[in-house]
Formats: structure tokens, C-alpha cells, sequence
């Protein structure tokens, strides 16, 4: 199995970074789905950490139940990078990553993230003293790892040469979005060209990251490229049980099934309650309407339920709308059973014909 360092991991499988996506109510619920070896927080300005900002403060929080929790910093050579570092080891963090990816005008402009790419002395020499303060820090406890893209640009493909270099100076793992800075998240995943960072490295782990959605796709990506684990992100955010059906694939050569559809029910309540317990009931409302639309898309013909859940005012009729459509008859059944039942409840013949109609 994976480890980062010391740290030894259950699954190659990691739940991506995603910001305003990802806080512990979400990596608690993809936890529990089952197949996720590590989970990291969204991006935090180290500056914002050790000014104790309540946004950042809340994007750092974690419990018994998000572990190992990866905190993920970012910053440039002059922020107080070393400083957050060590705040991150004594609040719970088990790995520290360094964003040296985010293309985000924000981020990338000025402070860090793809920034990263374009110095690589300079990124070099940060790495070196924050491997070093970590690890001083830490006891060798907790390692650092860098998330990366392949480069800012085509003409640039500074991976390969940057992961070997992160690995010399005491690196244990870095992960490669298989995209450019300058493609945002247009066009596709070069999976090729992250297997040219596995031939780089000499020994740490490498994880490919980029347009994963299926269980079959993570067994692709580790092909092509070699990589020894993969980080899925967007396709978290609809399908939370990817990791468990991934995780059943590489072990066992068949990929679990798609969950039943009232198993895909008490997901979305277990996701209100760990909102509403972690972020208090009024986000709760707020975050469910916006996820609804995500989590729906796997649902087959539940137009009403997502009209119900998008005007509801509090988390109470929330969960009535979601119990409502608990049937015992949909225990087993996936998406495509289920939309053939409802399509007989509902007078609609055909599943073409339901989905058509989908809201
Ligand atoms: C809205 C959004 C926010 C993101 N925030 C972060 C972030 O905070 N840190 C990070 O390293 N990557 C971030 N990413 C990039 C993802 O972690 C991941 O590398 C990218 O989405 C590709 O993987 P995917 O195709 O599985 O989504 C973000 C991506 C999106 C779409």
C-alpha cells in the first residue's frame, strides 16, 4: 500500500483539493463512502492562518473522523510559509501540501500556486526550508508533499525536472493535475505526460490527477502513466462513492456497483447533517441547494425532489423531501432501475424519454 513518508495510507485513492468544495463536512461524507486513503483541506493563505482569519480557520478544521487529514498551503518565498507550516503540524495536520498549481489570477498572480512554476531556483529553495521546518517541527512526523500542474505552458513543461528536484530536497510525494496553468480546466488531461513525472522521480509516489469519473478511468490513468495513486476531484462532488468503486476495481478486478438509489438518499441527508453539525443550519440550506443539482444528476427522474430541496427554507423540510422519496422498493436499485420504476409511476414509457425530461 501507499505511504507519504511515515504516513501509511488504506487506498492510492485521494479526494482532491477543491475551494469552497471541499471542508470537513465533505471529506468526512467521502471518508465514510469508503476507498479514500487521504483527504486535504482547500488552499489557505498562510498569511490568513497566522492572522487567525475565521474563513481560513474554518477551512483548517478537522476531527477524529478526517484522517489523515493533508492540509494544503500556499504562498511564495516571501510569505510566512515555515510559520504556517508549523501552525498546520500543530493543529492537525498529518501531511502538509504546497499548492504549486492554481491558476487562479488571485493565487497565481501574486502569491503562489502556478506562480511556483515559473522560478523554479526559487521554488527550490523555499521547498528545501520547508522540508527542513517541517521536519524539525514534526519530529519527522508529518510530511511535505507538492501539488502541481505539468507546467504554466506548453513550452514549459516543468514537472519532471521539478519533482525530481522536490524529491532530492526531501519531498515525499507530489501530485500532477495533467493540465497546463494556462488551460484553466479547458481541454483534456495529458495522462502521457504525468507518466513523464513518474520517470523523473527515483523513488517517491506520484499521484495523476485530471478528468477521472469513473472507477475504470483510475485504473487507465495508473496505465498510462504509472503513477501510483490517483486524486479525483470534480467527480467527488457527484459520485462520493467513486472511491470505494475504484478502490473494489484495482483490488479485486470488478468495480462495485453503482450504489442503490435510496442508499444515494441517505448520502445527500448524511451530507445535510454533517453540514449543518460542522457549518451550523442556515449554510446547511445554502450549500444543499447548490449540491442538489450534482448530486441529482445520478438520480435519474427526480425533478420534484430538486425543486423541493432548491425552495425548501430549512434543513427540516429538506429532510422530509429527501425521506419522501425513500421506497423500499428502490432499495437495489441504481440509477437506471429505478428511473425504469418511476417511468411506470410517472406514465412515462421510455428511459430516454424520462431523462428528457430531467430537470
Ligand atoms: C472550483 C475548483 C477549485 C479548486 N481548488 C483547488 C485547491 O484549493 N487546491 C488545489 O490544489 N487544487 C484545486 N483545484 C484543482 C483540483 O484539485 C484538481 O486538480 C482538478 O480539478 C483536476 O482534477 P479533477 O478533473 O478530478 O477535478 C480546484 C478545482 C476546481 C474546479
Amino acid at each position: 500500500m501507499l505511504r507519504i513518508g511515515p504516513v501509511q495510507l488504506d487506498s492510492p485513492l485521494f479526494l482532491a483539493p477543491i475551494a469552497g468544495q471541499t471542508d470537513l463536512a465533505m471529506r468526512i461524507l467521502c471518508r465514510e463512502q469508503g476507498g479514500v486513503g487521504i483527504a486535504f483541506t482547500d488552499l489557505m493563505n498562510s498569511r490568513a492562518i497566522l492572522k487567525g482569519a475565521p474563513r481560513t480557520l474554518e477551512l483548517a478544521s478537522t476531527n477524529g473522523l478526517d484522517q489523515p487529514c493533508g492540509m494544503q498551503l500556499y504562498g511564495n518565498s516571501e510569505d510566512p510559509l515555515p510559520e504556517a507550516a508549523i501552525w498546520a503540524i500543530e493543529h492537525g495536520a498529518r501531511v502538509i501540501d504546497i499548492n504549486m498549481g492554481c491558476p487562479v489570477d488571485k493565487v497565481a498572480k501574486k502569491h503562489g500556486g502556478s506562480l511556483l512554476l515559473r522560478d523554479c531556483a526559487n521554488t527550490m529553495r523555499l521547498a528545501e526550508r520547508l522540508v527542513k521546518t517541517i521536519d524539525r517541527h514534526s519530529a519527522g512526523r508529518v510530511p511535505m508533499t507538492a501539488k502541481m500542474r505539468l507546467g504554466w505552458d506548453r513550452e514549459h513543461r516543468v514537472a519532471p525536472q521539478l519533482a525530481r528536484d522536490l524529491e532530492s530536497v526531501g519531498v515525499a510525494l507530489v501530485t500532477v493535475h495533467g493540465r497546463y496553468t494556462v488551460q484553466f480546466f479547458s481541454g483534456s488531461a495529458d495522462w502521457h505526460a504525468i507518466g513523464e513525472v513518474v520517470s523523473a522521480v527515483r523513488g517517491i509516489p506520484v499521484i495523476g490527477n485530471g478528468d477521472v469519473t469513473e472507477p475504470q478511468h483510475v485504473v487507465e490513468l495508473m496505465r498510462i502513466s504509472g503513477c501510483n495513486g490517483v486524486m479525483i476531484g470534480r467527480a467527488a462532488l457527484r459520485t462520493p462513492w467513486l472511491f470505494k468503486q475504484a478502490l473494489t476495481l484495482l483490488e479485486t478486478g470488478e468495480a462495485s456497483p453503482e450504489p442503490s438509489f435510496n442508499h444515494k438518499l441517505r448520502l445527500v441527508l448524511r451530507h445535510l447533517e454533517l453540514i449543518e453539525r460542522h457549518m451550523g443550519a442556515e449554510r446547511a440550506v445554502g450549500e444543499m441547494r447548490q449540491r442538489i443539482a450534482w448530486y441529482g444528476k445520478t438520480f435519474g427522474h427526480v425533478k420534484p425532489l430538486k425543486e423541493a430541496i432548491r425552495t425548501a427554507t430549512n434543513t427540516q423540510t429538506m429532510r422530509d423531501a429527501l425521506l419522501e422519496w425513500m421506497r423500499p422498493e428502490y432499495e437495489h436499485c441504481s440509477r437506471v432501475e429505478r428511473t425504469g420504476f418511476n417511468a411506470e409511476l410517472q406514465g412515462f414509457s421510455t428511459f430516454a424519454e424520462d431523462s428528457s425530461r430531467n430537470g
